[in-house]
């Protein structure tokens, strides 16, 4: 592997979580006005709804089967799914999520950048964040049918491999990618890119909408009327 490799796949990593994590906490800390999904409900609804639904629905999907699908040990699952049972679930449930995101996201663009009113309230990191979202959701999309010319689910472990090897510290994760193709790595790279425009971006209300669900546990609120 050359030096190139192991900067992008095994330092770059850990430069775009430790960005991801500290600058969350910075922006959080000292731009509280600045926290949030930024809105544009107001300036033109229509294909907000349907746009906004059908991307959330599917990335939230997307997010938590990379979580978990990537970072659950093959040993925890096993005894239960063979890898090629997991790879076919993960690229027919993947997929499907991928698309709906795919379509919504790809409406979300248009409005964004055919209204002029949405067009002229845009930073430029709103832009980029969508572009950057869409292009990844292509790639993703783009690996089923290289993933289909080998349903043994060995290149899904591989890939696995090399996200647990970097979420432990341990060493030997980059070799876990050789021979893996452009459209896996560019993918991989655009995934870290994301972690690392992350804090700049309206997408830190991402861990609001997460930390949003203690709601369901929080406690009661007395109210008392006077008198
Ligand atoms: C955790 C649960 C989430 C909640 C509750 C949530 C909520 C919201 C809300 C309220 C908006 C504003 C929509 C409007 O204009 O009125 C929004 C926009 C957006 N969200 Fe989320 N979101 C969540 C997760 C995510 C995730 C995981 C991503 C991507 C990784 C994401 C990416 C975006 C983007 C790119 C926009 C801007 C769309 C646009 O108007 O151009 N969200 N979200």
């Amino acid at each position: 592997m050359s030096y190139s490799q192991y900067f992008l796949f095994g330092i770059y990593p850990y430069i775009a979580l430790a960005i991801f994590l500290l600058g969350s906490l910075v922006r959080f800390d000292r731009e509280q006005y600045t926290w949030k999904s930024d809105s544009s409900q107001l300036l033109r609804s229509g294909q907000l709804r349907l746009g906004s639904n059908l991307f959330h629905i599917g990335v939230l999907f997307l997010f938590f089967g990379h979580f978990v699908g990537m970072l659950t040990p093959h040993f925890v699952y096993e005894p239960f799914i063979s890898s090629g049972a997991k790879q076919i679930l993960a690229m027919v449930s993947g997929g499907t999520a991928g698309v709906l995101a795919f379509i919504g996201l790809s409406l979300l663009l248009h409005r964004r950048l055919t209204e002029p009113r949405i067009r002229a309230t845009s930073k430029p990191s709103d832009v980029l964040i969508l572009l950057l979202l869409w292009l990844q959701l292509a790639l993703g999309l783009a690996t089923i049918p290289l993933s289909a010319q080998h349903l043994d689910g060995s290149m899904m472990l591989r890939l696995a491999e090399w996200a647990q090897h970097i979420v432990t510290f341990r060493s030997g994760a980059v070799e876990m990618l050789a021979g893996t193709g452009w459209v896996f790595k560019t993918h991989l790279f655009l995934g870290m890119t994301i972690f690392l425009v992350f804090p700049f971006t309206r997408l830190v209300h991402v861990w609001s909408g997460f930390a949003a669900t203690t709601y369901a546990a929080r406690a009661w609120q007395l109210v008392r009327p006077r008198g």
